[in-house]
């Protein structure tokens, strides 16, 4: 009983993915097109993602669905409807680009949904139901997992992953606006060792990235740090720029430590001699945490040259430090 609802979710989000992809060819769905093409996305890659449009109208989806001998109950459990203020049941997504989001199984659990242009949200994203579990899923991992790469990109956004796969960048995933999860990164590291975070260029973006970094590391993964100067987003960038000189940015991402450290050291002057001391000593309190020998030795030897710290000096206010942790 319990799998056969589960199976009639799938079905749900599948019958509405189809949907929103035919909508795309109907005289409505125009718009939408146009938006995508503005968007610089080409046909093929509006397949290759499902991508659709939901109706302008505001049950055309639930009316579809019932026809289809679905209950209402069901289809409120999906996410795919929602109950208006008399009660009526209505269509939850109107007059948005879709994007469905793919399980690594290749099933449609949910949707995100974009205005078409200039509008509050700007995405709307389907509830999390008993098959969308925000904080076990990644845009795109579906795709991401199969790419022949060293590493896997995490981007923000819906349209970074896209202009980006377009590109040719089929290793990138979005945690989708979300604060990064331990779930999230014990499952990219199931596919990989490496990631390469290109969130946004932006304070939020930077903030994201400052919290992704301990998760990320804490489940294994290596884990560097994109500049996506002077653009602010990875969509904005290879619109831009292109792929030579995404290529060069992937080559040449920070090591995340540095990222931290250069992070902190914006909030001190370093040409005040006392103020450079608290700097020094917040380092040697980061590389105290680390547990691998090796790797202090390491990152002893880089951040003493970086800085221009006296290395022996250094040394004992880190063993200094990490006696009083204990
Ligand atoms: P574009 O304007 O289409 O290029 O979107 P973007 O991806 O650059 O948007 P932004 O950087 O603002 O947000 C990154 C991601 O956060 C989006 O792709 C969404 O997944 C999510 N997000 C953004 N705005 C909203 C919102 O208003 N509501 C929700 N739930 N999520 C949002
Ligand atoms: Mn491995
Ligand atoms: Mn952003
Ligand atoms: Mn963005
Ligand atoms: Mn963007």
């Amino acid at each position: 009983e319990k799998l056969n609802k589960k199976q009639r979710l799938y079905d749900i989000n599948k019958e509405a993915a189809r949907y929103f992809y035919y909508q795309l060819k109907t005289q409505r769905g125009q718009k939408a097109l146009e938006y995508f093409k503005k968007r610089q996305i080409t046909i093929d890659v509006i397949k290759k993602f499902g991508l659709g449009y939901a109706n302008y109208y505001g049950d055309d989806l639930y009316k579809y669905l019932k026809a289809k001998q679905y209950s209402e109950a069901l289809l409120l459990e999906a996410g795919i409807i929602v109950k208006d203020k008399k009660n009526n049941y209505t269509d939850r997504f109107w007059n948005r680009v879709m994007f469905p989001i793919f399980d690594v199984h290749n099933r449609v659990i949910a949707f995100g949904g974009r205005v078409l242009g200039d509008g509050n949200p700007k995405y709307l994203n389907s509830p999390e139901t008993t098959l969308f579990d925000k904080s076990n899923n990644l845009y795109a991992l579906n795709i991401a997992r199969t790419a022949r790469k060293d590493h896997i990109l995490i981007v923000e956004g819906y349209m970074d992953v896209i202009s980006l796969h377009q590109a040719g960048y089929n290793q990138t995933v979005a945690s989708l606006g979300t604060a990064f999860t331990s779930g999230q990164a014990r499952l990219l590291k199931r596919y990989t060792d490496n990631v390469l975070i290109a969130y946004d260029n932006d304070e939020a973006g930077r903030k994201a990235t400052l919290r992704s970094i301990p998760i990320l590391k804490e489940a294994g993964l290596t884990v560097k740090v994109l500049n996506l100067n002077p653009y602010k987003d990875p969509d904005d960038f290879i619109n831009n720029l292109g792929p030579k000189t995404f290529d060069q940015r992937i080559e040449n991402a920070q090591n995340s430590f540095f990222f931290e450290l250069e992070v902190l050291n914006q909030d001190y002057n370093v040409e005040d001699p006392d103020q450079k001391t608290q700097f020094i000593r917040k380092i040697a309190s980061k590389i105290v945490e680390m547990t691998n020998d090796i790797e202090k030795d390491n990152y002893i030897e880089a951040v003493t040259k970086n800085y221009q710290i006296n290395k022996e000096h250094f040394i004992n206010l880190v063993n200094e430090l990490g006696s009083k942790v204990g």
